[in-house]
């Protein structure tokens, strides 16, 4: 047997480049440099400039096209054609929940515009629209494969919902698309052999909207469900599935790797960046978070169901007040129910209007975009209170957005504690000041980092003294 010095083993165990972490085929099917992708975050804070910015450093990124209108989307797609070409780009195609047409809106967009990557979130199972852009274009390859032009990556973090983007549309759904002439005989035909997704990521305690699992549960978990489903639908192991949710330092991203992510995907991080596209008040706040500075709030467009969010919490009142307002709609049948305390109080600190302005605006807003709604608050008087109280929360995001410096209080800024490791990592280097922090660069620093902490703990791990053994001892 040949003699390999420790010093060569050494040096093979070394060999950990930021290139190789995670899936090569993930590379190579979305045209990147690293497996590491940034999500996407509403109203265009994952902005233009910051999916341009990664998409020249080769790297993958998801523009935040929640709560935009759709002009700015396809000025979006049209700026991303020009500077990007074929990409790596994608949009986000939230789901609509109860109201549907926003999500068919979108993927009407996107089919029309050739969009050819999207981060589908919040979906609690795959509905007609995501379907249909799945679909559309499928085709025989030549290899006696199924070519799919339109790649989805499905983030999740319920073992149901992972299956349901394992597993290929249901076919129910997919005879109802073709009865409506929205997808062809062919495509129909295919998509039995065709799983709903590209790419799972599994999110755990992430910024914004979170079930606030741990990552060391959640990932290996959902690698097991990709793992079992392919055994009743072979074409489901090839779906990658990737790690969110707490990943700010190279510790994290070297841990998820290290549990078998095939990628990483930040959030929070980039959105203290000279790129992204929130106001500066809201980053210099960002940037002094710690690790213990978030706290959980209900999701305020999902604030009847109890789903909840993870947003900044040092210096401000909105976590107070937006927990405060879940409360008072749960425990009351109506605004006029409250007693006149609170709704005073509520008035004139939380809205600084009265609810009869509050109502007025928000009327206005869902005549245009959504008329059943609006048509049941008329008839309930508590759906009309859930609305004004959205309203609220439709306000925070405004105010942190534009940066108001009368109303800081009330910002509403999504963040995990993502945040606060990354700036305890930066503290005291040039990149403490968000405006040195760019989106790819921290790519690099996270990737990079990883790598060679990984390479550091394989060579300590690997010799060339092994520490002896410690003797078994018994528990007591
Ligand atoms: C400010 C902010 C806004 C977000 N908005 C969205 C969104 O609109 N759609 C979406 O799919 N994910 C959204 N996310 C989630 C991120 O894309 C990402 O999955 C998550 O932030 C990863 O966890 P981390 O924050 O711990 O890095 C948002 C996150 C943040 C911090």
């Amino acid at each position: 047997m040949a003699v390999v010095h420790a010093e060569q083993a050494l040096a093979a165990v070394a060999a950990v480049a930021p290139e190789n972490l995670g899936s090569a085929r993930f590379r190579a099917d979305h045209g990147v440099r690293y497996a590491y992708v940034a999500g996407s975050m509403y109203k265009a804070v994952a902005s233009e400039d910051m999916v341009v910015r990664m998409g020249r450093a080769g790297l993958l990124s998801y523009f935040g096209t929640g709560g935009l209108r759709p002009d700015r989307v396809i000025a979006a797609v049209r700026r991303f054609e020009r500077e990007l070409g074929e990409g790596p780009y994608g949009f986000n195609l939230l789901a609509g929940g109860d109201n549907p047409r926003k999500e068919e809106e979108q993927v009407g967009i996107f089919l029309r515009h050739g969009v050819r990557r999207v981060e589908a979130a919040s979906f609690v199972r795959p509905t007609p629209a995501v379907v249909r852009y799945r679909l559309t274009g499928v085709r025989p390859a030549r290899d006696g494969a199924v070519h799919v032009p339109n790649r989805v990556m499905a983030k999740v973090s319920r073992p149901e919902v992972a299956r349901s983007f394992l597993e290929p549309a249901p076919p129910a759904m997919v005879g109802d698309l073709l009865a409506r002439g929205l997808l062809t005989a062919e495509e129909a035909d295919l998509a039995a052999r065709v799983p709903m997704a590209d790419d799972l990521v599994a999110e755990a305690d992430s910024g914004g909207h979170t079930d606030q699992r741990p990552l060391v549960i959640l990932l290996p978990d959902t690698v097991r469900q990709r793992d079992m489903a392919a055994r009743e639908f072979p074409a489901a192991a090839g779906v990658r599935v990737g790690a969110a949710g707490g990943l700010g330092t190279p510790h994290a991203v070297a841990a998820a790797f290290v549990m078998g992510a095939d990628f990483v995907l930040t959030g929070s991080i980039n959105q203290c960046t000279a790129q992204c596209g929130t106001s500066e008040a809201v980053k210099d706040m960002l940037q002094q978070a710690d690790v213990h500075d978030m706290a959980l709030v209900p999701a305020g467009d999902m604030l009847e169901t109890g789903a909840r969010a993870q947003v900044l919490r040092r210096g401000l009142f909105y976590p107070v007040r937006a927990n405060r307002l879940y409360e008072l709609y749960r425990r009351h049948g109506s605004l006029e129910e409250l007693d006149p305390a609170t709704a005073e109080q509520l008035q004139r600190r939380y809205f600084r209007r009265s609810f009869d302005e509050v109502w007025e605006e928000t009327r206005a807003y869902y005549r245009q975009a959504d008329p059943d709604t609006l048509a049941r608050a008329e008839r309930d008087p508590k759906h009309r209170m859930l609305l004004v109280f959205k309203a609220y929360f439709v306000q925070s995001i405004r105010l942190a957005m534009s940066g108001s410096s009368e109303h800081q209080v009330d910002y509403q800024i999504n963040c995990g504690p993502a945040m606060g490791a990354l700036n305890a990592l930066l503290r005291g280097t040039e990149r403490e000041d968000w405006r040195n922090r760019h989106v790819d660069e921290l790519a690099d620093l996270l990737m990079a980092g990883a790598a060679q902490l990984l390479s550091e703990r394989m060579r300590a791990m690997a010799g060339p003294d092994p520490v002896p053994a410690a003797p078994y001892r018994r528990l007591p």
